[in-house]
């Protein structure tokens, strides 16, 4: 930890390792489908106002707090302020709900990327294969543990200047290739045009009071927000670096990556349905079953396959292994353990609450909570009411008690200029607060049935 506190040497090493930890499977599977299913047009509408202004706000206000303190999130709150302690004890249970059911899909990746390097391209193309896949016990478990064992390596041996230096090199072919497959869809299938206007044009009878609080959670979700890993990053950071910039530049990678994923999957949806819009409503799966078949009708598509899916595969690994760290970092400080058995700890109940995500899709199938089968309750749990708990919290904590002042004298020390700074201090003071309380509450209304969003 604390030789890690002097690692980021550089603006480049902090913003790489903070768009690692933010660019993955948020961006390329849950935000098409979220955007799918949600509105298409006008959810990209709203998650971008909301993330210039809320998902900027925010990242600078987390940031702050983190370099000013050097000190990670189940301490960095307690620091400022005693009675605010809790929160960052809060902060830090939401890595550990997602982790385990982060990793269920991380394996599902994995499974994927074998398919494609062995030869099961055309099998994984077919309509029912993903279904009958997920809906089996065995395979879906093994692919989970390896994937959830590979990040465990990593965090034990914490090679991260190796997964910074990968990251550089394959962020940008990542970029590419997805930039490649949505003009390939949009250009070469018939029917994905259809599919480019719904995404980019939009239409506000498709907006609903779902479109927001959607967009809010998945804006948290991707940008690595309201769960402490941000502070913590902020904390490893050198006084000289512009935490603005930093923060508009990690949103505008996160933000392009989402962009590009969705144009590369909702006019593939499209095109392969026949304009069946009941398809966009096809959640989790979206990627697993459209884009095998977007390969599947390209020349040489089972390499572009297995060379997509080993990207993603590396997007959702740095991911993945910034979430452990940040656990293992916690138990470490907390518990005066060491990292191997910290990493062992973690290791082992991540596995055991991954277990009922992937179960939930075979012969757990009949335990629903809330009318959710595990790895959705998670998620919801995680993404819309967690983290929105916490957002409102650090919104109410630096808008009152710490003052915007405090964070502003951060990021402009060294008279670094802070250009939004106005934005900045309405936002977190009156704006967010009042968006995100409403959002909490309506998605908890609506778990419990009585409002239907
Ligand atoms: N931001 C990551 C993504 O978009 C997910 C993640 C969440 C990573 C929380 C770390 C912490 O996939």
């Amino acid at each position: 930890m604390e030789t890690k506190r002097s690692s980021f040497t550089g603006k480049i090493g902090f913003v790489l390792a903070a768009a690692g930890s933010a660019v993955g499977l948020g961006n390329i599977w849950r935000f098409p489908y979220l955007a799918a299913k949600y509105g298409g047009g006008v959810f990209l509408l709203v998650y971008i106002a909301l993330s210039v202004t809320f998902g900027f706000s925010l990242m600078i206000a987390e940031i702050a707090i983190g370099r000013k303190t050097g000190k990670s999130a189940v301490m960095a709150f307690g620091e400022l302020d005693k009675r605010f302690s809790a929160v960052g004890f809060i902060a830090s249970l939401v890595p550990m709900l997602i982790l385990p059911y982060y990793s269920v899909i991380g394996g599902w990746v994995l499974k994927y990327f074998a398919g494609f390097v062995s030869g099961g391209a055309a099998e994984m193309a077919n309509d029912s294969y993903f279904g009958g896949y997920i809906s089996s016990v065995g395979q879906p478990l093994f692919w989970f543990a390896l994937f959830i064992g590979i990040t465990a390596i990593v965090v034990l041996f914490g090679v991260e200047k190796g997964i910074e230096k990968v990251s550089k090199v394959m962020m940008p072919i990542l970029v590419a290739l997805t930039l490649f497959i949505a003009l390939y869809t949009i250009f070469a299938v018939d029917g994905a045009w259809e599919g480019v206007k719904y995404y980019l044009m939009p239409d506000f009878s498709h907006f609903s009071l779902m479109t927001v609080v959607a967009a809010t959670g998945q804006l948290f979700y991707s940008m690595s927000l309201a769960m402490g890993i941000m502070i913590t990053y902020g904390s490893y950071m050198k006084k000289d670096i512009s935490i603005e910039k930093s923060a508009k530049q990690i949103e505008i990678f996160d933000t392009g990556v989402a962009f590009l994923a969705g144009l590369m999957i909702i006019p593939a949806v499209f095109a392969f349905s026949g304009g069946d819009e009941s398809a966009l409503g096809q959640g989790p799966g979206l990627m697993f079953v459209t884009l095998p078949k977007v390969f599947e009708a390209m020349p040489g598509g089972t390499v572009i396959g297995a060379v997509f899916f080993f990207m993603v595969l590396l997007a959702a690994l740095t991911s993945s292994i910034s979430l452990m760290e940040t656990i293992v970092s916690i138990f470490m400080d907390k518990f005066r353990i060491n990292r191997r058995i910290s990493c062992l700890i973690v290791l082992a109940f991540s596995v055991l609450l991954g277990l009922p995500s992937s179960l939930g899709y075979s012969v757990w199938g009949n335990v629903k909570i809330l009318g959710m089968q595990m790895l959705d309750l998670f998620d919801f749990l995680s993404n819309s009411i967690m983290m929105p708990i916490i957002a409102l919290v650090t919104c109410i904590f630096v808008g009152f008690i710490l003052k915007p002042k405090a964070v502003i004298d951060e990021v402009t020390v060294n008279d670094t200029p802070f250009k939004w700074r106005g934005l900045f201090s309405v936002v977190i003071r009156y704006i967010a607060p009042v968006c995100i309380l409403a959002i909490l509450i309506s998605s908890v209304l609506s778990a419990f049935g009585i409002i239907t969003i």
